[in-house]
């Protein structure tokens, strides 16, 4: 018997790979392990081969998703120097722009002010600006979303000294938000040395201090959770060159429901972190009729047997956690239940 209902989560930072990258996941896994993981509604990423940079590869990767997906999509458009041109005849078919600062899995980059510029003025105000910008990079954003006077959405802070930037900016009432990704906030440096390639991801795992400081602000500073869910094979993370990101989708709401158990977080900020401010952030439709049902008691090791995940595996394999996914209903139907998916092929919508 459930013992919590939740509304359906959001995740607004996925990797689905798709183009290119289904070997890792698709839209049918990916949107598998979000309804394993008690989310309804995700948004994905658009560092994909090719990448989501032209109205071209947006429609045709938006009706691949319709056929397939088991849960909401949104997509995000992807910034490249040489398209910029086009952003406008992208941003009807996307729910957010996402411009790539540093160095991370993909060739997406834009990293000179003159593009940074025009990709603020050509974007359309009414649409969001996310960033994955590192260490003074997220200085640069806070410059831009003060000069222009429009949001802009941190990617997963993962450092002391960024999320306490992002505090005294938004003390000075200017229009930004940010995420954190549950490895931020349960693994640390050593966890990176322990694990390798698998705990490998960008934003680099940080020290214990950074980790402190980013649960110092969950209360406050930080707006939402996201999982930044970026699976890759084992073979390519054993590879001479292994790509970083790891998956989240299926550990993220075990992982911060634990937290509740252990009364690091109570359950209606958990609530306003995986639910209610995403979709106000993003602008995402509701999803009526659409509930969550968690056993808020059983404890359990998380393992890499039985994921939905394409790629199989997960950093937080071995950890003791509080709290599993039993049903999903979305939208009045039945999706998930009992650790399998019971939705139909393209139950989910492609959003806007
Ligand atoms: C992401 C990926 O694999 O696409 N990797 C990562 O380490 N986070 C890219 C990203 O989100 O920066
Ligand atoms: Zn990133
Ligand atoms: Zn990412």
């Amino acid at each position: 018997m459930p013992n919590l209902t939740l509304p359906g989560l959001v995740d607004v930072h996925t990797h689905l790979r798709v183009p290119g990258g289904e070997h890792k996941e698709d839209f049918a896994t990916g949107t598998a392990a979000a309804l394993a993981g008690g989310i309804t509604t995700i948004l994905a990423m658009p560092n994909t081969t090719p990448p989501l940079t032209t109205p071209d590869i947006l429609r045709e990767t938006r009706q691949k998703a319709q056929r397939a997906i088991y849960c909401d999509v949104g997509l995000f458009a992807g910034a490249s120097p040489t398209e910029i041109e086009r952003l406008p005849q992208l941003a009807p078919h996307v729910m957010a722009l996402k411009i790539y600062l540093n160095d991370t899995f993909g060739p997406l980059r834009v990293e000179d002010l003159p593009t940074l510029m025009a990709c603020f003025q050509m974007w359309p105000r009414t649409k969001l600006i996310a960033m994955h910008a590192e260490g003074q990079s997220v200085a640069v954003g806070i410059g831009l979303a003060a000069a222009y006077q429009r949001p802009v959405h941190f990617c997963h802070i993962s450092r002391k000294v960024e999320i306490e930037l992002i505090a005294a900016a938004k003390r000075r009432g200017l229009p930004i938000t940010c995420e954190v990704t549950p490895h931020h906030l349960f693994l640390t440096e050593a966890d990176a040395a322990r694990l390798g390639p698998l705990a490998d991801m960008r934003p680099k795992l940080a020290t214990l201090a950074d980790v402190e400081a980013l649960w110092g602000h969950l209360e406050t500073t930080i707006d939402c959770i996201a999982t930044d869910h970026a699976p890759h094979t084992l073979a390519e993370k054993q590879s001479p060159h292994p790509p970083p990101g790891v998956a989240g989708l299926e550990t993220s709401l075990p992982l911060m429901l634990t937290a509740v158990a252990e009364k690091r977080l109570n359950l209606e900020r958990l609530i306003e972190l995986m639910a209610t401010q995403p979709r106000r952030i993003f602008k995402l439709p509701t999803q009526p009729e659409t509930q969550v049902e968690v056993d808020r008691q059983v404890r359990y090791t998380l393992s890499n047997t039985g994921l939905q995940t394409k790629c199989g595996w997960s950093p937080f394999a071995g950890m003791m956690v509080t709290g599993r996914v039993q049903r999903v209903i979305l939208r009045a139907v039945e999706v998930y239940a009992d650790g399998q998916v019971t939705a139909k092929v393209g139950n989910g919508k492609v959003i806007p």
